[in-house]
């Protein structure tokens, strides 16, 4: 066994080191397991893999409760083995994501800052097991927490049965990283007190003491990150077309030199659009976001960037060993949050957040749909996107203009699914230009949407479409054909393109 005596440091604890295999044995069908791990990073890796192992050998499923998305050792080896009945509350894993869609997964998409608390209410059932990642455990029994905290903290508050896996693949210069605060409950909840990004309100590990934990696991596995989509010219149009943007706003006095805190969502398109930010010329930048991808280490290392704060570090494989070769730089500068501090609304708006995440398909309205391809099937889920878009400042939504070599036009005329409603967008880039739909009325919406954004292929479609419905409408407040509103989806199932042939 990987001895892991030194980042175990309360010494009593000794006596509950065991093998992954001893750990998963205590899980029973149908637990409620709480997981660390968020986009995905900091997971645990070592029980669920053994756990996968019991569940192809005997009759064994279990509820499987999480940060955000984890990787393949948790939610695809769980999925392969068939042994989740209920997951919750984002993914991003194919296995998984197959049986979501094929009726055999139960999923719930939840916004990810909201899962704790209602995770506190009981909404779930009983937390019956809580599997944490940790780069160490203190001299007093608390964990520190690796690459992610989540849910994590309100887990192992709740669980009856706490198993800490101490991954010796993360730097245990992790520690001092965090800052752990779990809100009261209303009518007892208190104001959040951050002020500024780098506000510290908690403690820098889980609070949790010697008799909380019930095992502890040593692993050696690293967070299995996937390696970014390289950064194309639709991606670094849609950043240059955000740079002019902000400097328009400052020359207009909305925004200041530095703009406001920044949140940027997950995916190759906004790890792109960030990325980008490195050649922009704004300086002194700060980030309150939930998701650091490494676009942001390249402000950093571009000195761009005077702080950000998340819920995790989801950095591809060459962004981890970038972050591990100068933690001690970079951990002066970041600082991770559970997501119900880092997602939390209240602060959202106190703060005046940029939030820039990404679209599938965006309606001549301004609504958009950030989960379901063609209405019906998940993709990965609204993620802490919803938590943003309601309550930021401005809310930018990012998307191609086209989507499979063309045949898909991400501006249709009535979205196939709604994450994210009309009255909380505010701008919508894609490759061809900036939406500013702020202030507008939704007719005048359509017209703006349709000019900047859409592809020019589709501007006709769309432009008879609007004009179609204005006419056989008496130029209603928001013109649809009812009968042709997903006449495009329907196409596109049908002849595989959206394209009138
Ligand atoms: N119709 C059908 N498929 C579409 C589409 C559309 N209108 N637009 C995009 N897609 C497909 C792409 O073709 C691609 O498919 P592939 O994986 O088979 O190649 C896939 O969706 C991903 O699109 P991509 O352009 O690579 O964007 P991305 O990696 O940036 O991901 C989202 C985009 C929307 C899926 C992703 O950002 C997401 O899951 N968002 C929701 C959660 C979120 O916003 N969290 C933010 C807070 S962290």
């Amino acid at each position: 066994m990987i001895d892991i005596k030194d980042r175990v440091r309360n010494k009593a604890l000794h006596a509950k080191i065991v093998t992954a295999e001893e750990a998963a044995a205590i899980i029973k069908p149908g637990m409620n397991i709480g997981t660390s791990g968020f986009t995905p990073a900091g997971y645990p890796k070592a029980v669920p893999l053994a756990l996968a192992e019991r569940m192809k050998k005997e009759e064994l499923k279990i509820n499987l409760l999480t940060g955000a998305s984890v990787g393949k050792e948790l939610d695809g080896s769980l999925a392969e083995a068939n042994g989740i009945i209920k997951r919750l509350p984002y993914q991003a894993n194919n296995a998984l994501r197959n049986q979501i869609n094929n009726g055999t997964v139960q999923y719930l998409d939840l916004h990810l800052s909201l899962v704790s608390q209602m995770a506190r209410y009981g909404f779930f059932g009983k937390m019956n097991v809580a599997i944490v990642e940790a780069c160490a455990i203190t001299e007093e029994g608390h964990i520190i927490p690796t690459t992610s905290i989540g849910n994590s903290a309100s887990f192992v508050h709740q669980a009856d049965i706490v198993i800490v896996e101490v991954n010796i693949s993360q730097s245990p210069e992790l520690e001092g990283m965090h800052d752990v605060f779990i809100p009261m409950d209303p009518p007892h909840r208190l104001p959040i007190p951050i002020v500024g990004v780098d506000d510290r309100i908690g403690t820098p590990y889980i609070p949790a003491g010697p008799d909380k934990i019930t095992f502890i696991v040593p692993c050696d596995l690293p967070d299995a990150t996937g390696a970014l989509a390289a950064i194309d010219d639709d991606a670094r149009a849609m950043s240059s077309h955000l740079t002019d943007f902000f400097s328009s706003e400052i020359k207009h006095g909305r925004l200041p030199k530095n703009l406001l805190p920044l949140q940027s969502g997950v995916g190759s398109v906004s790890n792109a659009v960030i990325a980008g930010m490195a050649e922009s010329p704004f300086t002194h930048l700060n980030v309150y976001t939930e998701v650091i991808q490494d676009g942001m280490l390249g402000l950093l290392d571009a000195g761009k960037l005077d702080f950000a704060s998340a819920a995790s570090l989801t950095l591809s494989p060459d962004g981890i060993k970038r972050f591990y070769a100068n933690i001690s730089e970079y951990r002066k500068k970041i600082l991770l949050r559970p997501q119900e501090i880092s997602n939390n609304p209240e602060i959202a708006r106190r703060l005046g957040i940029i939030a820039m995440n990404t679209a599938i398909e965006v309606d001549i309205y301004g609504n958009v749909n950030s989960t379901h391809i063609m209405g019906t099937k998940m993709m990965n889920g609204i993620g802490g996107s919803g938590d943003f878009a309601r309550s930021s400042y401005l809310t930018i939504f990012f998307s191609n203009s086209v989507a499979k070599g063309g045949d898909i036009s991400s501006i249709v005329p009535m979205c196939s699914h709604i994450d994210h409603t009309e009255h909380d967008v505010d701008l919508i880039i894609t490759e061809r230009g900036v939406a500013d739909i702020r202030g507008l009325s939704p007719k005048e919406r359509a017209r703006v949407i349709i000019k900047n954004c859409a592809h020019p292929h589709y501007q006709p479609m769309l432009m008879d479409y609007l004009e179609k419905a204005e006419k056989a409408t008496g130029f209603t407040h928001t013109p649809h054909l009812l009968d042709e509103a997903l006449a495009w989806h329907i196409r596109f199932l049908k002849s595989k393109s959206m394209k009138l042939s």
